[in-house]
């Protein structure tokens, strides 16, 4: 009989860029307000990267951090997944990139785009490689530099977004790590959340109130985000036989407190159980899941043999979640 094999996170890194913009310095530029913006997202502030800085750099910088936390050399990994809807390049992929600066030569480096939901896909995708034995030791990435794609004119998007990275080693184990994974998509919607230019479809504005920037329906997608997640939390919970009671830690996609609120009142679980960091970083897409569960494992909150419930919801639509024994 073959022996079942875990997905086990070894060490966890991230990384954010040095510079913080405040609500304050937004209301310097558009029409807006600390007030407002943290009364409808929970957000304060966020990190913007640097001229030159990019996806790629943060993704090296969380995945140092990563390696370091587990003790694990570049050399040793056989596969690295990054999620990101913001690569450096068209191609090669910016896993490609991160691999040849890791030093990790010969191992598959591919992107996944998911939009938001890019790290929870590509860790379902790392899984998959580690319970089929086709991967012993992974790094799962999840990077972006959002405001690169935002209209600081537009104040109903440019609030809203971050830069930064996340990253997590996972190392094949006999006891114990990802027990269940969820992913989940709807391409009917695209037009509620989206960036509506790219290769195939021309670099220019193709659209009326189109361009290199991130156009949304919010009161549509912050509906459509809470049915999601309600719905793949349950299933989860289902898959898993588990009662919401028995999670330790709510790791939640960071876009805005009001659904990860949301969230947490369907699961009944008080807000000193769920991992906030959307007030610090805004949303940083497939970057935020990463870096919130990185900050909750260095702050000591959570704690090895802890469930852990990561889940995200972006563009697409996509949706997914993770059931993890940490
Ligand atoms: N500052 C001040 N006023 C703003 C504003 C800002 N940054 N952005 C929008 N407003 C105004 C609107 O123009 C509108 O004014 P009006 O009533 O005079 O027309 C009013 O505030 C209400 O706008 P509305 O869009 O209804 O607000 P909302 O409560 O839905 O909040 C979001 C807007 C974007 C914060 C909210 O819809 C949201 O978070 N949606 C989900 C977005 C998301 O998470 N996307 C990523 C998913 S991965």
């Amino acid at each position: 009989m073959t022996q079942q094999v875990f997905a086990r996170i070894a060490g966890t890194g991230s990384y954010l860029p040095e510079k913080v913009v405040t609500n304050d310095d937004l209301s310097k530029i558009i029409d807006t307000s600390d007030e407002w913006i943290a009364a409808r997202t929970g957000i304060r502030e966020r990190h913007v990267a640097a001229e030159g800085e990019t996806t790629g750099d943060l993704a090296f910088h969380a995945a140092v951090r990563a390696l370091e936390a587990a003790g694990v050399q570049a050399s040793e990994l056989d596969l690295i997944v990054l999620g990101t809807t913001t690569p450096d390049l068209v191609f090669p992929s910016t896993a490609c990139l991160v691999q040849h600066r890791l030093g990790a030569h010969g191992c598959p480096a591919f992107d996944v785009n998911a939009a938001c939901s890019g790290f929870v896909y590509a860790l379902t995708v790392a899984d998959k490689f580690i319970r089929s034995g086709a991967a012993k030791t992974a790094l799962v990435i999840g990077s972006e530099t959002l405001t690169r794609m935002v209209d600081w004119t537009d104040r109903t998007t440019a609030v809203l977004f971050g830069d930064g990275a996340g990253a997590v080693v996972l190392k094949a184990d006999a006891d114990t790590g990802i027990l269940s994974t969820h992913m989940h998509a709807d391409g009917s919607k695209k037009e509620l959340l989206w960036n509506p230019v790219g290769v195939s479809v021309g670099f220019k504005e193709h659209e009326p109130n189109a361009g290199v920037r991130i156009n949304m329906s919010g009161n549509d997608v912050f509906k459509h985000a809470v049915k999601a997640l309600d719905s793949v939390v349950e299933e989860t919970l289902e898959a898993n036989g588990l009662d919401r009671h028995d999670i330790d830690w709510l790791i939640p996609h960071q876009a805005n407190l009001r659904i990860i609120e949301a969230t947490a009142k369907r699961l009944d679980m008080p807000m000193e159980r769920v991992v906030v960091t959307v007030d610090k970083h805004g949303n940083t897409s497939s970057g935020s899941v990463p870096l919130a569960l990185d900050e909750a494992v260095r702050s000591g909150k959570v704690q090895r043999g802890q469930l852990l419930l990561l889940e995200a919801f972006g563009g697409g639509f996509t949706w997914g979640s993770a059931l993890i024994r940490y």
